[in-house]
């Protein structure tokens, strides 16, 4: 072997964590390797998640709009036809561009990229298995596990990818299906439901519990629920599904209430099932260096140390929203203080992002966590309806909600559902990690005419002088 295999850093994982902290500890000098067994960087988020979603719910929405609503205002061409293979094409070439550039980074930050399974062989020791079977010793004085995830199977629902597929597959389907059935009304089913649904297919969508997105403010998913069930989602909810049979005329799901009761049976063309994701940490070797995962199988971190030294874990196989930023955030904080210097993160400041149409996004506490810990505040709301930007572009639906300290006015959290809200929730962000009021925000010229005018409206509206409506 030519080549010197010893690092300050071995980092196991390509994705948004992994690579991240290749660029970071290239940038602060550090000798890094990067291990990846999928034969591309990325991760995740970029080969099977973030990226290829985007790039079909982007171009499904413009499928939907040249369909409905062009003819409104004014654009008269004939009726759209789906070519499926074009628009598979065009999201791979996209996610392929992105991947190539994370090479083209790791060269760039003198970052060593190793192409095969990394596994942890003791303290400062990780091996790295090719696919064709020959083995790679590296020596190292950190190691950084950025592993990832994988989607959570259901029990009696086995995923072929086929018939019945897990996110991954849903982003290849190689036709639409007449009747999409999606378990789990969570982030991943209302994306990629979206898709389907844009681009022709019937979809329902089966929840166990008796509301969607947990985790997004009660009032906000309500309204949620109601716009989508108005673009066609049929939802069912306090639903359980028990089993699956596949048969050369699709799939029979067995349901029953979540509380129990009679079963039924629900027919689909394809079942995609989405019920979470959990931690990926299959064959790593933890066991050489003493870390047990948590029971949930996390890895269990104190700021990204694990229970052996020298032994660091990050992004989604460690606790915490599984979300790229997050991911990004961890990598460059774990390696800052691999480095000596004082990373940090603050979890109650990770925006999340549902980019369904309307977008709905969101930073901080929802009203629910407020009242569960007895909170006194204060709420200020607008709704797009009165915005004249979204009325100019017939994009009414939604509204932005403030909740802010009832005495001190210092912003608890910032919803959004609406054209953009993605976009839109960093200047949230921005106000709340240098612990502004809704005051503040209210204060601050927002260019005319934008959507954005409708954050400040609704921080206005917390100080009962909102201008607008
Ligand atoms: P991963 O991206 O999972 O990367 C881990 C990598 O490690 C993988 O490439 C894997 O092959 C590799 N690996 C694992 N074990 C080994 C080993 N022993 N040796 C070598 N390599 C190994 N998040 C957002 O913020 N925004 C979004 O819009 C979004 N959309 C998503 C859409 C979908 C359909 C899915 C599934 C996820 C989405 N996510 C989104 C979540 C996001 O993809 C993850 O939070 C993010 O990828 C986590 O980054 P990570 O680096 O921790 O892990
Ligand atoms: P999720 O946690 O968002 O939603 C899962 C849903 O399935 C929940 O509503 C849950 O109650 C339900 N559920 C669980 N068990 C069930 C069962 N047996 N039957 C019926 N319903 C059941 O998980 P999802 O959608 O799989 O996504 C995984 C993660 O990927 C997300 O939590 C997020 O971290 C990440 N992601 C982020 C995106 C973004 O940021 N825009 C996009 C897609 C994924």
């Amino acid at each position: 072997m030519s080549q010197d295999q010893s690092f300050d850093v071995v980092i196991i994982g390509g994705g948004p964590g992994g690579y991240n902290a290749a660029i970071r500890a290239g940038q602060l000098g550090l000798k890094t390797a990067i291990v990846e067994s999928r034969g591309v960087l990325g991760g995740t988020c970029l080969n099977v998640g973030c990226m290829p979603s985007k790039a079909l719910l982007h171009a499904s929405e413009l499928f939907e709009a040249a369909q409905h609503e062009f003819k409104t205002i004014g654009i008269e061409v004939p009726a759209p036809t789906l070519n499926l293979v074009q628009m598979m094409k065009a999201k791979q070439d996209s996610v392929t561009a992105l991947t190539k550039g994370i090479e083209f980074l790791m060269k760039k930050n003198k970052v060593t990229y190793f192409v095969g399974f990394g596994k942890i062989e003791g303290q400062g020791k990780v091996s790295v298995t090719a696919q064709d079977g020959s083995v790679q010793q590296l020596t190292t004085k950190n190691i950084v596990i950025a592993t990832g995830s994988e989607p959570t199977p259901l029990p009696g629902v086995s995923v072929d990818q086929k018939q019945i597929v897990d996110s991954t597959g849903a982003l290849s389907l190689p036709a639409v299906p007449k009747h999409l059935v999606v378990v789990g009304a969570g982030i991943i089913g209302l994306e990629l439901g979206s898709v389907w649904r844009r681009l022709g297919a019937k979809v329902t969508v089966v929840e166990f519990l008796d509301r969607i997105t947990p985790g997004m403010d009660t009032e906000v998913a309500t309204g949620f629920q109601k716009i989508l069930s108005k673009q066609g989602f049929t939802f069912k909810l306090g639903t359980k599904v028990t089993a699956a049979k596949t048969g050369a005329n699709g799939v029979t799901l067995s349901l029953e209430a979540a509380k129990g009761g009679n079963p039924e049976t629900l027919e689909a063309d394809v079942v995609l099932v989405a019920i979470g994701r959990r931690p990926f940490t299959q064959g790593l070797g933890l066991e050489s260096v003493g870390i047990t995962t948590d029971q949930r199988g996390f890895i269990p971190t104190n700021h990204f140390k694990t229970a052996a030294p020298g032994v660091w874990a990050i992004g989604d196989v460690i606790t915490g929203p599984m979300l790229a930023h997050k991911a990004e955030e961890d990598a460059v904080a774990a390696i800052e203080l691999i480095a000596g210097k004082a990373g940090h993160v603050d979890y109650d400041l990770v925006p999340s992002v549902v980019y369904t149409f309307p977008e709905v996004a969101w930073v901080g506490k929802t009203e629910d966590q407020l009242k569960a810990a007895g909170v006194q505040y204060k709420v200020g709301k607008f709704p797009f309806m009165a915005n004249s930007r979204a009325k100019i572009n017939h994009e009414t639906d939604g509204f932005v909600k403030f909740l802010a300290d009832a005495k001190t006015d210092r912003v608890y959290g910032v919803h959004i559902m609406g054209p953009q809200a993605g976009e839109m929730i960093g200047e949230a962000c921005v106000l709340m990690a240098f612990g502004g009021a809704s005051e503040d925000l209210a204060r601050i010229c927002h260019p005319h005419p934008t959507r954005s005018e409708a954050v400040r409206q609704a921080a206005m509206g917390v100080e009962g002088w909102t201008m607008q409506a």
